[in-house]
């Protein structure tokens, strides 16, 4: 789906987080989110904070999973996924801390596979995602799943792509600083939500989104996998569908 601008499109997703949180709710069960991160989703979070502060929609039934975190990281330091949330969305909403999932940083090499296990196990605990958003990076990545990642991949540590690291550089105070690795979703765990949502703005992004939707089916871009989806939707800018 092309919106003329970002902001529109960014208010449509908000609507279709809003909607599935408000059944959700009525219902009395919880609503579960894959969340992201990155300045793509930033007007979402803001449209979100929005409908809570004016038209009352609670958070109190939203329970989140994030897509991925830098490895090494401090859940407290300035460019933390960790940090990036609490100031973009849970700060401003009702949700209890407890609900909130962000793989964790600072884990010792040695306990991470148990974390992915478990973070795993709690998505399908719970039913499993209801929605997964998602940006796109520069590599064709999606959460940090980058060339080489198998389709029916799990959370897992990873390295990053140079290119990735090079486009984090600006956070980081120089490339030298922007971990190697991270650990991320991974295609397969992005596939079992019941909808998927890929966003993408501005021409930067427009020659990836061209090979995610029109190129063929490849490890070399991860996004590409979503074209065998029947749940996913792109929902872009005109900029950013300009290349299509
Ligand atoms: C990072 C994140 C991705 C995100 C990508 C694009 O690599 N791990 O989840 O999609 O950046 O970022 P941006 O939205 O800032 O363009």
């Amino acid at each position: 789906t092309v919106y003329a601008d970002k902001l529109t499109a960014s208010k449509a997703v908000a609507k279709r987080i809003a909607d599935i949180i408000k059944t959700k709710t009525t219902k009395g069960e919880m609503a579960v989110l894959g969340l992201a991160t990155g300045v793509t989703p930033i007007a979402v979070y803001d449209e979100l904070i929005r409908l809570h502060k004016e038209e009352h929609l609670s958070f109190k039934n939203v329970i989140t999973f994030n897509l991925d975190e830098y490895y090494p990281m401090d859940a407290t330091a300035a460019q933390s996924y960790n940090v990036f949330m609490n100031q973009h969305l849970f700060s401003h909403v009702d949700i209890d801390q407890h609900n909130v999932h962000i793989p964790d940083g600072s884990l010792g090499l040695d306990d991470i596979a148990g974390f992915c296990l478990a973070y795993e196990q709690k998505i399908s605990a719970l039913g499993g995602l209801d929605l997964q958003i998602l940006g796109i990076g520069r590599t064709g990545h999606i959460g940090f799943n980058e060339p080489g990642s198998a389709p029916n991949s799990g959370t897992r540590l990873v390295s990053l792509d140079e290119l990735t690291r090079n486009d984090a550089a600006h956070d980081f105070g120089g490339k030298a600083n922007v971990p190697s690795k991270a650990i991320t979703m991974g295609i397969g765990t992005i596939f079992k939500a019941r909808e998927i949502i890929l966003m993408a703005w501005g021409t930067k992004k427009a020659p990836i989104l061209k090979k995610a939707v029109e190129g063929e089916i490849s490890a070399e871009v991860p996004a590409t996998y979503l074209q065998l989806s029947d749940h996913v939707e792109f929902i872009v800018d005109e900029a950013a569908a300009s290349d299509l």
